[in-house]
């Protein structure tokens, strides 16, 4: 759908481009954070600035997969076509409040690598920041990531209770644009089920036995070992390497030795983890 944009988004190209780094988009719900994302984006590839884009996202990541944190480089303008991820790491929820602390530091640990390497980092951002737990959230991560720039999209003033606790960043306060479309629960389920049966349809999909001694399994950050149960069927699990994860799968039988899984991925040689989490298929 094509992104119409506002006065004040031309603005904030220039502000950006006098201070380069990191910037956070905030915003609720149906804020048009991942559109101004994607305008911003576009822009600045537009002026030859390699730009970096930090999905952190997880129930409706449009970068990457739901239940992930995922990035990508962009070099030059040919790339904006490949709004796809190059790296993910699955955490298990597709709700921030379930698993903050590991996917503050995954986006953390992304945003150091995309600083490294590209002159622009763009953080999009989950639509919790109402409530004590949706203000945390933000202020967790806007004290771990440190961005020079927040770019707050609100319709009235719902992110001030977030900003009132910014100190030494710019916070750049943008009103919500009316082209804004507001999804329903049910489209934004859809739009999950969708971007996971496309990952899982678009590749060959490969069945494996793993010993239950011979890996690691992780809950919310803890390791565990997964028991039989009929609920661990259709379960989702990331398969990584350290942080990053290479697959995801899902789960057909956990015995008593064993947990056997379908997953694109060919080989399981680099994998040291299978991460768990809530989510099913
Ligand atoms: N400036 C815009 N022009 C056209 N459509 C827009 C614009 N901003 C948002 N939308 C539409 O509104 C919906 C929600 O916007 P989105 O950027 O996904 O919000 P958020 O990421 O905050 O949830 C999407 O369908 C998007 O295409
Ligand atoms: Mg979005």
């Amino acid at each position: 759908m094509k992104i119409i944009p506002e006065v004040k988004w031309k603005n904030l190209i220039e502000d950006l481009n006098n201070i380069r780094g990191v910037s956070m988009i905030i915003g609720a719900t149906d804020s048009g954070k991942s559109s101004l994302l994607k305008y911003l984006l576009k822009e600045l590839l537009r002026k030859n600035l390699v730009t970096s884009v930090i999905d952190s996202d997880v129930g409706q990541s449009s970068l990457g997969l739901p239940g992930t944190v995922s990035m990508r480089i962009f070099y030059n303008e040919h790339d904006f076509d490949k709004f796809t991820f190059e790296k993910m790491s699955f955490v298990g929820t597709i709700n921030p409040a379930m698993n903050m602390s590991t996917i503050i530091s995954i986006t953390s640990k992304m945003t150091k690598i995309c600083k490294e390497n590209s002159d622009f980092v763009l953080i999009d951002t989950s639509g919790l920041i109402s409530g004590e737990i949706g203000k945390n959230l933000k202020i967790l991560k806007i004290k771990s990531i440190q961005p020079e720039h927040i770019i707050a999209l609100q319709r009235e003033n719902e992110l001030e209770n977030i900003l009132n606790f910014v100190e030494n960043i710019y916070v750049h306060r943008i009103p919500v644009s009316c082209m804004v479309k507001i999804r329903s629960r049910e489209e934004r389920i859809l739009y999950r089920k969708i971007k996971l049966k496309d990952y899982f349809s678009n590749s060959k999909l490969n069945n494996f036995i793993v010993s239950k001694n011979s890996i690691i399994c992780y809950y919310k950050k803890n390791s565990f070992i997964p028991k039989y149960a009929d609920c661990l069927q259709g379960k989702l699990i990331g398969l990584n390497y350290n942080d990053e994860t290479k697959a995801l799968g899902i789960v057909d039988e956990i015995d008593d030795g064993s947990i056997i899984f379908t997953s694109p991925i060919d080989s399981l040689k680099n994998i040291n983890k299978i991460i768990f989490g809530d989510m099913k298929i």
